[in-house]
């Protein structure tokens, strides 16, 4: 493509476009699916037993994945799960969660954060973010009140935001800390992997994460109290015994299981990604950057801050504009301009439209929606402290802002150095018209 045909004209007003070709599809992990996970899973099926706890050949994938994850992140204890919502749910079981309890989260998130705490009878409490797209530590140093019994701080679109800040208020307050790794599996944060930092983390390896085995989790943490119990939820409410079986005897984990086990197929598949996992985030991190090193002299174009660009995982370019009418024009000039996925991806999104990840368009808990006719947990009265609470749009200024003025573009852990070019010429082309 020569640069002086598009130079003049944008493609949305007719000129030419810096590409027609679609990029790449995001999905971090599943470009580098091939023979390791095929002759592990082929091994498992084999064997003839998927089930982890027990059958004729079994492959031990899951206590595999198990023990490296726990090395990787240095953590005693790794569970694996059958899903990041499982997960979520097990860990705040586990904290013993419930009504009368306030958890904080930020107001950018994603459903399963709040439904995790809901499903437990206990009250959301948003706090605010900022420039890093992760929780204020200064709004949560505001919200925490009598009622706050544990923080959930959600790395974001691929890092965490002031961690040494957060923990800290968190700390001194008593609170409990889960971490959210979904969306950041592999980053650091000073030196430290995710996941390293609060009571409990998760993780998730669905199809959209950092390194996937289609559906998946993990959950990690130190305390043996804490482990026992999450695994008892995450199971059928009790322990089990040396030959897989299920063990009620133990009074301290007689809980309520959500059935949420990870299958070796799904553990099979996960061990052969975590070798793959420096090299997937390493990808998409120096593509990342690149871009944001070659856009960061545009003036009006401001790029999230990430507390600690090191250690960013990477699959997410984030940037904000000046006003929700120009961050509309900028996405659809993008769009014209080729900067688009395949069709059924995802590749440059207005946040506008970024879904479940607002607190604001998560109706069911904007309306305080309840599964049952006595409106709990809303209804409790254990919870009647957060009767004035509001979760509606407005809410949270700052992530209500950014919401409206920011594109995010996902990078593809396959992106060419022509994809990057390409990238960078669009943001150029499409500024230099409209700012
Ligand atoms: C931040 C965050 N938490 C939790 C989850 C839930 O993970 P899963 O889809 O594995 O249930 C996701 C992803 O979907 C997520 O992005």
């Amino acid at each position: 493509m020569n640069v002086e045909a598009h130079a003049e004209k944008l493609a949305i007003d007719g000129g030419v476009p810096v590409r027609t070709e679609p990029l790449p599809w995001e999905l971090p992990g599943s470009h580098w699916i091939g023979q390791e996970e095929l002759d592990n899973i082929t091994q498992v099926i084999k064997g003839r037993s998927p089930f982890r706890y027990y059958g004729p050949q079994l492959g031990h994938m899951v206590d595999r994945l198990e023990d490296a994850f726990s090395k990787r992140i240095g953590r005693k204890y790794a569970l694996g799960m059958g899903s990041g919502t499982g997960a979520l749910l097990a860990a705040f079981g586990a904290l013993g969660v419930g009504p009368g309890d306030e958890v904080l989260l930020p107001g950018y998130l994603w459903v399963s954060c709040i439904s995790a705490i809901v499903r437990l009878g206990a009250i959301p409490r948003l706090v605010d973010i900022d420039d890093t797209f992760c929780m204020s530590p200064k709004d949560l140093q505001r919200k925490i009140g009598p009622h706050s019994k544990a923080v959930l701080f959600v790395h974001m679109s691929g890092a965490p935001g002031d961690l040494g800040a957060l923990v800290k208020i968190a700390r001194d307050a008593g609170l409990k800390i889960v971490e959210d790794c979904a969306q950041a599996n592999g980053a650091r944060y000073q030196g430290r992997p995710v996941g390293s930092f609060g009571d409990v983390a998760i993780f998730s390896f669905q199809l959209n994460k950092n390194m996937t085995s289609g559906e998946g989790g993990m959950l990690v943490c130190d305390d043996e109290h804490l482990y026992k119990r999450a695994f008892a939820i995450h199971d059928m409410g009790y322990a089990r015994n040396d030959e897989g079986r299920l063990d009620p005897a133990d009074s301290n984990y007689q809980l309520w299981g959500i059935g949420c086990r990870m299958s070796e197929l799904a553990g099979a598949m996960a061990l052969a990604q975590l070798d793959k996992l420096d090299k997937i985030t390493g990808a998409m991190r120096s593509a990342k950057w690149a871009i944001r090193e070659q856009l960061a002299t545009i003036p009006g174009l401001q790029f999230r801050r990430i507390a600690d660009p090191e250690g960013d995982s990477g699959p997410f370019l984030i940037c904000t504009l000046e006003s929700p009418d120009l961050c509309k024009r900028f996405a659809e000039a993008l769009h014209a301009e080729g900067i688009v996925g395949q069709t059924g991806s995802m590749a440059c999104v207005p946040m506008e439209s970024w879904g479940l990840h607002w607190h604001f368009n998560n109706q069911s808990l904007v309306q305080r929606r309840s599964q049952s006719v006595s409106g709990w947990p809303w209804s409790d009265p254990a919870n009647a402290f957060a009767a004035d609470y509001d979760y509606a749009r407005g809410t949270l200024p700052a992530c209500d802002d950014l919401a409206s003025r920011s594109i995010l573009l996902t990078i593809a852990s396959c992106l060419t150095g022509k994809d990057v070019e390409d990238i960078v010429m669009a943001y150029r082309k499409v500024a230099d018209a409209l700012m």
